[in-house]
């Protein structure tokens, strides 16, 4: 009882993240392997195998002294970005993830009482991120074809606006945002602006290349998606040298392990192989599209991100019946039900072929066992 007086306030009331039930929790439950349950619910990157990550991991793990703290500039990894995306190591800093940049950088911006505007249906983390420092997420919802609604967003502007979070595609709805639009916001908002492309490799265009254009535009990346590290925890923003800076003075020492840091230039030296996967992920995604687009029962969202939004539409049946009866059959999806604008809404990660053959036979089996 003591301790929890001593509590941050923000903190007691606070209701943490939640995702789906793990694929570790999944497998116990129905008594079956790990290797049996189908992770369709955490935008992973499946078309990477198994066996090639863990080669690179051991090619950098045989270079490198565990006894030893990473390097707290973190620069080779910087550098190898740098290059890859043709900017400045100055215009980079890197995080434990991407999570760990938008905490990072809501921390450098948001003092209590301070705004973030998020257009929601979003990723859950922006909001969090602005809640635990007793800042104000701010929602503005996306127009019905889940495109800005830039006059309502320049609208939602306040002298307490500190922060606009766009994320482009957008998780969970996969549209990547029109160019104009975004520009208009960073041009006319006189707020920071950071775009968040965690799935920008499988859309259309990336707005890296405005950093130097725009000195309130910061770009967050991942290397959870593209790259296929989820596990290792890799991400960064790019930005002009003088918020790089300001960013990089909340990064606790030593944020980046060593073994994450050098998978930075590994990867990037495989560039060629990654990016037949996302090749590979882009036909996959107009295959499933089409498949579930089939089924009457079911409309998928045209998508540029490595997973489908699909809405369950039968007549008296919900996203989370089908989730759960998936469930059962082994595969992991993630129900956005609770979402604005998102009504009985699962979204699915992209598998290779066989794992989406399984998930469309699965679907198929339910819908006609619940016609009997
Ligand atoms: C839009 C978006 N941003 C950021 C992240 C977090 O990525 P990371 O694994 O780099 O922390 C995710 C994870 O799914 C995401 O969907």
């Amino acid at each position: 009882m003591k301790n929890e007086k001593l509590v941050r306030k923000i903190v007691s009331s606070f209701k943490p993240y939640q995702g789906e039930i793990s694929p570790d929790e999944l497998a116990k439950r129905l008594g079956v392997s790990i290797e049996d349950i189908l992770p369709l619910h955490a935008n992973e990157n499946l078309f990477i195998e198994k066996d090639w990550i863990i080669e690179r991991v051991r090619e950098a793990v045989s270079t490198l002294d565990f006894r030893l703290y990473p390097d707290p500039e973190t620069l080779e990894a910087r550098e190898a970005i740098a290059e890859h995306f043709g900017i400045q190591s100055s215009e980079t800093v890197i995080g434990n993830g991407s999570d760990e940049i938008l905490d990072i950088l809501t921390k450098a911006f948001i003092d209590p009482g301070c705004e973030t505007i998020i257009l929601e249906p979003t990723f859950s983390v922006y909001r969090f991120c602005t809640i635990i420092l007793n800042g104000k997420p701010q929602s503005v919802l996306l127009n019905e074809d889940f495109t800005p609604n830039v006059d309502a967003v320049l609208k939602a502007v306040t002298k307490k606006t500190r922060i606009i979070i766009l994320c482009s595609p957008n998780n969970p709805t996969g549209n990547q945002y029109p160019k104009e639009d975004v520009k208009r916001i960073v041009e006319e908002s006189g707020c920071i602006v950071a775009v968040d492309e965690a799935y920008v490799d499988f859309a259309d265009y990336t707005l890296v290349e405005w950093i130097n254009e725009y000195d309130n535009l910061i770009v967050l990346r991942s290397f959870s998606k593209s790259f296929g590290i989820a596990g290792l925890r890799i991400g960064f923003a790019a930005t002009n040298s003088t918020l790089a800076d300001i960013i990089r003075k909340m990064v606790v020492p030593y944020n980046v392990n060593k073994l994450a840091q050098r998978m930075v230039p590994v990867l990037i030296e495989n560039w060629d192989y990654l990016s037949k996967k996302i090749s590979e992920i882009k036909k996959e995604r107009e295959f499933l599209y089409s498949q579930l687009n089939k089924n009457e029962n079911l409309k998928p969202y045209p998508s540029q991100a490595n997973f489908l939004l699909v809405r369950v539409v039968k007549p008296n049946y919900t996203a989370k019946s089908l989730q759960t009866k998936l469930l059962d059959k082994r595969i992991l999806v993630r129900d956005r039900s609770e979402l604005p604008l998102l009504n009985n809404c699962l979204r699915i990660t992209l598998g290779p072929r066989p794992l989406n053959q399984r998930l469309l036979k699965c679907i198929k089996e339910i819908f006609s066992e619940d016609k009997k």
